[in-house]
């Protein structure tokens, strides 16, 4: 479990799968990620069964904490595709609950992600692609303190038009600058 300070990254569950769900076949959610195809039940649970297989992606479920001690499942993140040798992991971030967003939580979980992907994992940079037109993931991304690194030209078919997918990344000493 990693504490952030309102919220928290645990290990994902087997009950989670209704909510995720939900969320991924949730158009206004899909819109931004590169799933279009529906979730399936079976699918999300041999998602689940396959976790302990995956050497090379770390997920989390994110959940806040409320004062009487139960939680509440707001979302998933993680750190995939991770190359050990280069030592670069590609975030990935979905907060599901759409009541809990744009209300600061996704750019703190991003920052708890670069924490532990810096500090514990000892990456040496973390990478992300992020569609042109998801201004907020956009900006909690630049927040986190992750750049602009150059794109890929109309890249996503989103409702009759092509868009560019932005390649953003931030480097483990940039991180260290970034919290002193
Ligand atoms: C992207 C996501 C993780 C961001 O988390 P969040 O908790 O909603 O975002 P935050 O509240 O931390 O920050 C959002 C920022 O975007 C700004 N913002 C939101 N909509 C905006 C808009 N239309 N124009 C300009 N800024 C906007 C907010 O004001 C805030 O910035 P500020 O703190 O400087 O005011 C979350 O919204 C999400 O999961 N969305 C759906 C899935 C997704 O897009 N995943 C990422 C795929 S790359």
């Amino acid at each position: 479990m990693l504490k952030g300070k309102r919220i928290n990254l645990a290990p994902i569950k087997r009950e989670y799968i209704e909510s995720f769900l939900k969320w991924f076949n949730d158009p206004e959610i899909t819109q931004y990620l590169v799933r279009y195809r529906p979730m399936t039940k079976m699918g999300e649970e041999d998602w689940i069964e396959n976790l302990k297989n995956q050497e090379n992606s770390i997920h989390f479920a994110i959940v806040i904490l409320a004062e009487d001690g139960s939680e509440k499942l707001i979302g998933n993140c993680g750190i995939h595709n991770v190359d050990w040798k280069n030592r670069v992991g590609e975030l990935g971030i979905v907060i599901g609950e759409k009541d809990y967003q744009n209300r600061g939580y996704g750019t703190e979980v991003i920052e708890l992600l670069l924490e532990y992907g810096f500090d514990t994992v000892n990456l040496n940079r973390i990478e992300l692609y992020v569609y042109d037109y998801n201004i907020r993931a956009l900006r909690s991304y630049q927040k986190a303190g992750f750049t602009e690194e150059g794109r890929k030209r109309q890249f996503m078919w989103n409702k009759g038009k092509y868009y560019d997918a932005i390649i953003m990344g931030i480097l483990a000493e940039e991180w260290s600058e970034k919290k002193k």
